[in-house]
């Protein structure tokens, strides 16, 4: 089996009280002054100390040979993509239900609900929230489950609430076959919701197997973190791979369709 590690620092599971508090969509962005990141400090639980994204330095991470390859079930199937949404945050898909994640560190299944992207600037400056040793991806594509196939304000109470699958997305001019055809379907659909609050069907027949291509999905780091928006519930059980999903560099610049600059600073511990 390769390998899995789980980052020392983060063994000790904090329960906190999850209480949610309702923050309105405008107390916080990415790129002014009023509203961004190093302002949320003060919002829900965005002060505390289970937060994410977090830079994965992997000399510190530790092998846990009871953690295997995930278990996805009904990710092949390519029905399940339905409505895309410009959030004015960020591209929103929301999935039929029956896709399933279970495996070795998960109390339960959990049900994925829905998908979304967080990017910089095509391949010249990239915007993955996550890091590895300090390097930052082009994209980073989150898969959100709930336990149990909670609601999302029910799950976002429980600190072991939510799974997000978290897979980086790297320009490679490499890229090319099914992996390559999967993405350039999908993101055709991006020019349909360029403007905030829009909501489209997915005109495609792709499954997210197809988007995830053949990242290897036993090499993993796993730690507990929290949501990584306002409020910054500390609910979430992280999987992030290690292998980057491969496009071509060309399907990385219509993100900027959405009309949404979604460039994070630097520092954004
Ligand atoms: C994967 O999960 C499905 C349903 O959630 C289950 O039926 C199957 O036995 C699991 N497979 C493994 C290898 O654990
Ligand atoms: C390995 O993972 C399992 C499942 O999450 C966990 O219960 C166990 O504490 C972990 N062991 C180490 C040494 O991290
Ligand atoms: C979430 O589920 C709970 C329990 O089933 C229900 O009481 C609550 O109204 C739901 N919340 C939303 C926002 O749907
Ligand atoms: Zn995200």
């Amino acid at each position: 089996m390769a390998p899995v590690w789980l980052p020392k620092a983060f063994l000790v599971v904090l329960l906190l009280s999850g209480g949610s508090h309702a923050i309105s969509d405008d107390a916080w962005c990415y790129n002014q002054p009023r509203c961004e990141p190093n302002t949320w400090v003060t919002l829900g639980q965005c002060g505390g100390n289970r937060q994410s994204p977090i830079d994965i330095i992997s000399g510190k991470a530790t092998h846990n040979q009871s953690l295997g390859a995930v278990n996805l079930t009904g990710y092949g199937d390519h029905k399940k993509l339905l409505n895309i949404k410009n959030t004015g945050k960020t591209v929103d898909i929301e999935l039929a239900s029956g896709l399933l994640l279970s495996g070795h560190g998960l109390s339960a299944p959990y049900t994925a609900k829905a998908f979304h992207f967080h990017w910089g600037d095509g391949a010249s400056k990239p915007g993955s929230e996550h890091y590895i040793n300090g390097k930052r991806y082009s994209m980073e594509l989150h898969i959100v489950h709930t336990k149990n196939n909670k609601n999302i304000s029910d799950a976002a109470k429980d600190p072991e609430g939510i799974a997000v699958l978290a897979f980086f997305v790297e320009g490679s001019k490499n890229a090319k076959g099914k992996t390559a055809g999967a993405w350039e379907a999908f993101i055709k659909n991006l020019e349909k919701v360029s403007v905030k609050g829009k909501e489209e069907e997915l005109d495609t027949t792709i499954s997210l197997l197809d988007l995830l291509g053949s990242t290897d999905l036993a090499r993993y780091y796993r730690y507990l973190g929290s949501l990584t928006t306002p409020g910054c519930n500390e609910v979430v059980i992280w999987t992030i791979f290690a292998d980057p999903i491969l496009v071509p560099p060309k399907w990385l610049r219509p993100f900027h369709l959405t009309s949404m600059p979604q460039i994070l600073p630097e520092d954004h511990s």
